[in-house]
């Protein structure tokens, strides 16, 4: 009997998908944990977790850029599932639904709802965008050779892209939360194939088409194993 016949579970995500989404996480709360100081002197006191300002000022880029890297691979493995579809146009439409928990009113949903793939596409402009300013700003190793106006200009862009950033990851972090089975989907990999059929129902159908044919495939096998001499 293949295990794809009981296995009450589906994989959502795998090793090395939860690896890079992880480690971007971290280092995107590390990187706004080091931003914050230098936008305003409220957040000064947070230099302390990283060895005083001038660490803090020093780790900021790297870690930015260390990101970036991580974000680009990530960006990759989610680009084909947060393509726009049809339905997902659809189903922003009918956002009060989604927010007052209206489920059974809402169209059919891929493996990512239109909110999710939004979140990937905001991050997609945010990213390099924040990137390519905090370069341009980046001293003593680019900053000096930009113009003025232009790193001045790169500040304020920074700044703007940053509060879009959290802000987006603040609704990421909430809708994770709020859709119960999602931090486990993201930590262990694998959902039961009853919250799949629920928050992703066209997701689930292309699973579940996906097994049917590799059960026929291995029941095709077993039988021709069965006829050879
Ligand atoms: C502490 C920070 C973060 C937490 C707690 C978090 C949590 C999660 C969870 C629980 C999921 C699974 C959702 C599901 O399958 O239903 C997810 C998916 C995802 N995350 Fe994050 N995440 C964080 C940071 C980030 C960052 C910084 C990015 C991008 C810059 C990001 C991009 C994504 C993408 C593209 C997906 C797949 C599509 C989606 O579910 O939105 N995440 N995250």
């Amino acid at each position: 009997m293949s295990l794809a016949k009981t296995d009450p579970q589906l994989l959502r995500y795998g090793v090395w998908t939860r690896l890079l989404h992880w480690l971007v996480a971290i280092s995107f709360v590390l990187l706004v944990l080091s931003g914050l100081p230098f936008f305003h002197p409220f957040f000064w006191s947070l230099t302390g977790l990283f060895g005083g300002p001038t660490m803090t000022r020093i780790l900021h880029p790297w870690i930015g850029l260390f990101m970036s890297l991580l974000f680009v691979l990530m960006a990759i493995r989610f680009f084909k599932e947060s393509l726009f579809k049809r339905h997902d146009v659809q189903w922003l439409k009918q956002i009060d639904d989604v927010l007052a928990n209206r489920d059974e009113k809402l169209p059919p949903v891929g493996k990512n709802n239109a909110g999710q793939k939004l979140v990937y596409w905001v991050m997609l402009l945010c990213v390099p965008l924040l990137l390519i300013s905090g370069v341009l700003m980046w001293q003593p190793l680019v900053g000096e050779e930009v113009p003025i106006t232009l790193r001045r200009l790169a500040s304020m862009g920074h700044a703007y892209l940053a509060f879009l950033a959290i802000i987006t990851l603040i609704i990421h972090i909430y809708s994770g939360i709020w859709v119960k089975g999602s931090f486990q989907a993201m930590v262990r990999g694998r959902v039961s194939k009853a919250w799949a059929r629920h928050h992703h129902d066209l997701w689930y159908e292309e699973e579940m088409e996906k097994e049917r044919k590799h059960r026929e495939i291995s029941r095709r096998h077993e039988s021709r194993k069965g006829e050879s001499p």
